[in-house]
């Protein structure tokens, strides 16, 4: 067995190359019985690909159901495994940023998924508005659910396109702007330093080795200078271990 995530009542496990299909359904069967909470077992035969950042699973025990109820810093969301987004290694990254928001602040989270991090940013209770921009149907009408099941009608918006075509609609400037970006070639910074106020925060995520770190920053640095706007690095953190010596970044953009 090589590396397994559990999303409430899934796991999703990946299991080495040349394994035999038999092999993988005793070994589902036998972590069936072990983990309580689990009711299902795939396969994740795909890495995360395309805009909408989904992965292909294979059912290999348990009941067949694709659809997942997990609680998450205190938020329970629903989701379908194979058309939306979700890494449950990324929670304590959302908690680390909900705990950085302020008494009032307006947040918009671009590239929200089915909106784990706008529904742990307005369940912390001290965001004023918080509204989460999503491309995918499916991933947005999960968001929608999500927003009901944790009681955040009203308080937390949900909306569906392309952060490029919508942030035009939306009323006023922002100050904080998370984009926990799909690991694609563009960087979208136009699009957050366009909505963040002055004094604002944006949080940019990429990913790279660390010897690309450097270069990574000073690269965003360039852009927004291209954009000009006046932009200083406040932190630079690793969120999340991709594989050897690769990371996801956070960079935390202070604009003046
Ligand atoms: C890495 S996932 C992050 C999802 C979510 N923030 C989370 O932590 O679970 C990136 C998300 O961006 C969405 N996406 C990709 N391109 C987009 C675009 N141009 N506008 C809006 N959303 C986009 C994908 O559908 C995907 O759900």
């Amino acid at each position: 067995m090589a590396s397994y995530d559990v999303l409430g009542n899934i796991l999703v496990a990946k299991f080495p190359d040349g394994m035999k299909v038999a092999e993988k359904r005793r070994k589902a069967e036998r972590l069936l019985r072990e983990k309580k909470s689990v009711r299902t077992v795939v396969e994740k035969i795909g890495k995360f690909s395309g805009r909408l950042r989904t992965q292909k699973t294979k059912w290999l025990a348990g009941e067949k159901t694709k659809e997942v109820l997990l609680t998450e810093n205190g938020c329970s969301f629903r989701l379908n495994v194979d058309t939306c987004y979700f890494s449950p290694r990324l929670s304590t990254e959302r908690e680390r940023i909900a705990k950085k928001v302020r008494r009032g602040e307006r947040v918009l989270v671009l590239f929200g998924g089915v909106a784990p991090f706008a529904v742990v940013v307005a369940k912390a209770g001290r965001a004023a508005e918080v509204v989460s921009v999503e491309l995918g149907r499916e991933a947005s009408k999960y968001a929608l659910e999500n927003v009901k099941r944790n009681k955040l009608s009203g308080k937390l918006g949900i909306v569906q396109g392309d952060v490029r075509r919508m942030v035009s609609g939306l009323r006023g400037k922002w100050d904080r702007v998370v984009m926990a970006r799909p690991r694609l070639s563009d960087s979208f910074l136009d699009v957050g330093l366009s909505v963040v106020r002055k004094g604002g925060v944006v949080h940019w995520y990429g990913f790279g080795h660390e010897s690309e770190k450097k270069e990574m920053v000073a690269g965003l640095l360039e852009e927004a200078g291209k954009l000009r706007k006046k932009v200083t690095v406040s932190g630079v953190r690793v969120a999340g271990r991709l594989g050897p010596g690769m990371f996801r970044y956070r960079v935390d953009l202070k604009v003046s």
